[in-house]
């Protein structure tokens, strides 16, 4: 960015000015077109600008945009039984952000426990490579030190251990443990996607020892990992779940979704925030459900994510830069042998957009239609870029 911008620096930004989307494709303040395989970062699950959510909320535009959680929001309703349904939950707490959805969560668990229960169990488990968001206390949960330097004094009541080690687990847990908090795939992390007996014994484990069970969704839900959620894949059932991103297809709002004996713990008065759920957030988490629905997009997303991952791996496979393709649905991380960002900057130029996760991983994040033959075209733009760099023996 320029010197004269009169924004906080806090994000290492790439010079690229998009001003236009439709669909996969994104176009830039020069006219130059790219296949979007980021999606604003696992938000515009739906495409960029798509009809159904748009025409909704230019509806909900020409008829009120906000009037307070201290009056009944009929369309705030309608979005939390939709959004109850597809989560196979209970309830909902409508928020603005991912960071403000694993707030509201760390606070139900706490309140509980110190309201219904009557336990002084306030400290909640999380792992390694995790990511949470930037608030203080989201930050405190998340397992990575990058993202907590020159912010102490972190608050309490926070203890990470490595991920796949369930002994760490049961032994990090004591009295005052109210939840295990966890994100089915590490996204930001790495995409590291838990494993499946690891998860169960997680959940179990939880029941074991009488503390709830928190799944992070912000980035694997709405569909992205070729479920509604992606702990529906893994079999599990958490007590409290967080969604945003994907929920209303770029228009901000998280939400926290729990289960019905946690109703009794969230009493009027004891959170709220001023955007939550606003008849123009719900119209759009309305749209954004009923056109997933309408489209099956998370048996799309299944379906089409593992033949990007299949293409990939067939493509990649033997060259000595390629250490690791994995994912779920359509998150999926090529872990590489050094640092990717000249490769990211490479594809942009072939007109690929993708991110990395961490260092040393390609993250690739299409919306959910993308086509067979955009999932090829990313494929071999993604290849080829990988190959200028270190060629694979044989090709
Ligand atoms: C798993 C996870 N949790 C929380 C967050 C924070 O969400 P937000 O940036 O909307 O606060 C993110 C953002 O990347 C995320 O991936």
């Amino acid at each position: 960015m320029t010197e004269e911008s009169a924004l906080f620096q806090t994000y290492a930004r790439n010079p690229l000015a998009l001003v236009k989307g439709e669909g996969s494709w994104l176009w830039d303040d020069q006219g130059n077109k790219y296949l979007d395989f980021m999606s604003g970062l696992a938000v515009t699950n739906l495409g960029h600008a798509p009809k159904k959510v748009g025409d909704k909320l230019k509806e909900q535009i020409d008829t009120l945009w906000h009037t307070s959680n201290l009056f009944v929001i009929p369309k705030q309703e309608e979005a939390a039984k939709k959004l109850a349904e597809v989560a196979q939950a209970d309830a909902v707490f409508f928020c603005n952000s991912g960071a403000e959805s694993n707030e509201a969560a760390i606070k139900l668990a706490r309140r509980y426990f110190q309201k219904v229960k009557g336990e002084e169990r306030y400290e909640i488990i999380t792992l390694g490579k995790s990511f949470h968001g930037r608030t203080l206390a989201t930050l405190t949960a998340t397992g990575q030190d990058k993202v907590k330097e020159g912010f102490l004094p972190l608050p309490a009541g926070f203890v990470t251990v490595p991920p796949h080690d369930i002994t760490a687990i049961e032994q990090a847990i004591n009295e005052h443990t109210a939840a295990v908090m966890i994100e089915m795939v590490q996204a930001e992390g790495g995409v590291y996607p838990l494993d499946q007996a690891y998860a169960q014994q997680i959940e179990q484990l939880c029941r074991d020892k009488g503390i709830l069970l928190i799944v992070d969704e912000v980035q694997t839900g709405m569909g992205r990992t070729g479920a509604w959620f992606a702990h529906h894949r893994y079999g599990i059932k958490p007590d409290i779940f967080t969604v945003a991103k994907g929920i209303a297809s770029g228009f901000p709002a998280g939400a926290m979704i729990g289960r019905a004996y946690l109703k009794e713990a969230f009493t009027a008065g004891s959170h709220a925030t001023t955007f939550g759920g606003t008849p123009l957030a719900s119209s759009a988490i309305i749209a954004t459900i009923e056109t997933m629905q309408e489209d099956r997009l998370p048996e799309r997303a299944a379906a089409i994510g593992d033949l990007l991952m299949n293409k990939l791996r067939e493509r990649l496979h033997g060259n000595p830069f390629v250490k690791e393709v994995r994912g779920l649905g359509l998150l999926i991380g090529i872990e590489c042998a050094e640092p990717v960002s000249e490769l990211v900057m490479a594809g942009q130029r072939r007109g690929l957009l993708f991110v990395s996760a961490g260092p040393n991983v390609i993250r690739l994040l299409p919306n959910l239609y993308v086509t067979e033959e955009q999932v090829m075209q990313a494929v071999e733009i993604v290849a080829s870029v990988i190959e200028e760099k270190v060629p694979t023996p044989s090709a």
